[in-house]
């Protein structure tokens, strides 16, 4: 009886040793557990004389009562312990003032490509869209690039493996949108456009924005205040210079290159291409080339971006380098 007593003060102060509810099991286990020292009290019981045993029996089971009791206590002590440690360690202070997230910024070419939609909204544009995956028809024939003429080799084209292509350009959209649509037509169709072409200044993947204008009347004069008045209004110059170059596109007629001069550099640059809707291109729309007339113009979005915000690689547009695209906050 003595024996069993002893173990219960040793147990219960070696209890106030125990620092963590892992230790506590382990601890627990060194007492009652199969081979535990009270457990070991229980397994006597058989080599009690009979009349003892009574007796003996209601001791240990005391004893082992008394055990758990302090147990319980020291695992709800720890408990508390362990949430008092989690409260103190990982408090929040409400009060402290918000971490910044930090503001985004929008890439160049949706810079220039929201200012190009607000520009020719002024004056009376509405935005038109095709297809990137575009047929052969509305890419090429249908702009009067007939199989086998020469003017499909002016563009490196990927082709699918149906026979489709990655449209070139994005004059097709003319096409599409004047089948379906009735002069007068007035239209800015943004979008990317793809060519087997890279270097510094040429993206095998680049954009374009389409304009037409087909109605009664129209002439190359106002092709050319159109787009000289975009070009003032878009580079905030109202003496830029707009030089129109004799060229050839086989959906104008005539046609020309666009150049503007940067004072900045001494130097004139290409935007675009424009010209006079060919009549075949006109048959093709289902419009009467004898009633109408219209002008088209096409020009890169990255060129103006890049001319805009004094960018000297077109390569830095498609990189996605953030510390390249954050230069342009706010703009
Ligand atoms: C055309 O694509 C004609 N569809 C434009 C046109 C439309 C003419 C309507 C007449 C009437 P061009 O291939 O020149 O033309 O391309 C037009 C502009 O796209 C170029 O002036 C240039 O600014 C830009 N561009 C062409 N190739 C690339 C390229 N690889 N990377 C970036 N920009 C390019
Ligand atoms: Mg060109």
């Amino acid at each position: 009886m003595n024996e069993l007593q002893q173990v219960l003060q040793t147990a219960l102060s070696q209890m106030q040793e125990v620092n963590s509810l892992h230790e506590l099991e382990q601890f627990k286990a060194r007492y009652v557990g199969k081979q535990g020292a009270i457990t070991a009290f229980m397994q006597k019981l058989k080599d009690i004389a009979p009349a003892d045993r009574k007796a003996f029996g209601a001791e240990v089971n005391q004893v082992k009562g008394q055990f758990e009791v302090a147990l319980t206590e020291k695992k709800e002590h720890l408990l508390q312990e362990e949430l008092n440690n989690k409260l103190a360690t990982e408090k929040i202070d409400v009060t402290l003032s918000g971490r910044d997230a930090g503001r985004g910024s929008l890439h160049p070419v949706s810079l220039t490509l929201n200012r190009l939609v607000k520009l020719f909204a002024q004056l009376g544009f509405i935005v038109a869209d095709g297809p990137e995956i575009e047929t052969d028809y509305y890419n090429f024939k249908a702009l009067n690039i007939p199989d086998n003429h020469p003017a499909r080799a002016m563009q490196d084209t990927f082709y699918t493996e149906s026979g489709n292509v990655l449209r070139t350009h994005t004059s097709p959209i003319q096409v599409r949108y004047a089948e379906k649509n009735t002069p007068p037509i007035k239209i800015i169709a943004p979008g990317r456009v793809f060519r087997v072409d890279m270097d510094a200044t040429h993206s095998p993947m680049f954009h374009q924005m389409e304009l037409l204008w087909i109605d009664q009347g129209i002439s190359f004069a106002n092709l050319k205040g159109v787009i000289i008045e975009f070009m003032r209004k878009f580079f905030e110059d109202d003496d830029m210079q707009v030089r129109f170059r004799a060229s050839f596109f086989p959906f104008t007629e005539p046609s020309a290159e666009i150049d503007i001069y940067f004072a900045k550099t001494g130097k004139w640059l290409e935007v675009g291409g424009c010209g006079m809707v060919h009549p075949n291109v006109l048959n093709y729309m289902n419009i009467d080339p004898e009633k109408y007339t219209g002008f088209a113009f096409g020009f890169g979005i990255d060129r103006l971006a890049m001319l805009k915000y004094n960018i000297t690689d077109l390569r830095l547009m498609f990189e996605n380098d953030l510390d390249f695209v954050s230069q342009f906050k706010g703009c």
